[in-house]
């Protein structure tokens, strides 16, 4: 039985106003012991200070990772940083790091393997351009992300990775993939680990992200390969992302 993640994923947004009255928030609506998993991912400069903050289990996640483990990288942070400042997760390959900043399939296996060798479970995004669902080529090109992964990452260690299938046409959008469309993908994506993994894919979690908001999460978080999501805009505001997390229970 795979237990249900949700996690706030903040972008470039926040100060430690904000983020304050945002857990604050949280705290007093989210359930003491909820049953699924949940974890926010604020911006570097706020992970201790997010941390200081954070609801009874609410865990902490980073938004990125260093390809190196440590040295001359100005700008980079590591993976045993984020382990000190209080994090279980971090996202990487995001559609907005593989595309404003050119990240590729082999830079997100590395930084996946970085967070893996330091116990924390990466989410790794993989998700089609408009033009890809358009030509058909959905499948194809998840297909290709996700061995890029497989190819890098020794079985043991990438069943504990967790997959993210968001589609970029639907990040920031308000447009959904139906839950018949994500649910396609993520049986795709749960049948091409199982061919690396066996039966240990039927134990990873795979979250969908893009435009999910309280209004659709139950159903899409009711499809038999859905396990949570990825939420960014709706993260930011208090009622939303306490309603999606309650979707997920
Ligand atoms: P969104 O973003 O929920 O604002 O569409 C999701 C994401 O980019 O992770």
């Amino acid at each position: 039985m795979r237990r249900n993640l949700i996690v706030g994923n903040w972008k470039m947004h926040g100060s430690k106003a904000s983020i304050a009255e945002l857990l604050g928030g949280l705290k007093q609506r989210l359930p003491a012991s909820p049953r699924s998993e949940l974890a926010v991912c604020p911006p570097f400069p706020y992970l201790m200070w997010a941390q200081r903050h954070l609801p009874g289990g609410v865990q902490l996640g980073a938004q990125n990772v260093a390809v190196e483990p440590k040295g001359a990288f100005t700008g980079e942070v590591a993976a045993d940083m984020l382990v000190d400042c209080g994090c279980r997760f971090a996202i990487v390959g995001h559609s907005e790091r593989r595309q404003l900043f050119g990240e590729t399939d082999a830079q997100v296996a590395a930084k996946t393997q970085q967070l893996l060798t330091h116990r924390l479970t990466p989410i790794v995004c993989v998700g089609e351009s408009l033009s890809a669902r358009e030509a058909n080529q959905t499948l194809a090109v998840i297909g290709d992300q996700l061995d890029a992964l497989v190819a890098a990452i020794a079985p043991p260690d990438l069943a504990l990775c967790v997959i993210a299938y968001e589609p970029i046409w639907a990040i920031g959008t308000g447009r959904t993939a139906t839950p018949e469309q994500a649910q396609e993908v993520h049986a795709f994506i749960r049948s091409r680990l199982q061919s690396k993994l066996g039966a240990d894919a039927q134990s990873m979690r795979i979250l969908y992200g893009g435009s999910v908001k309280a209004d659709n999460a139950t159903t899409l978080f009711s499809q038999p390969d859905i396990d949570g999501g990825l939420i960014g805009g709706a993260s930011l505001h208090t009622e939303e992302f306490a309603a999606i997390c309650a979707a997920a229970e």
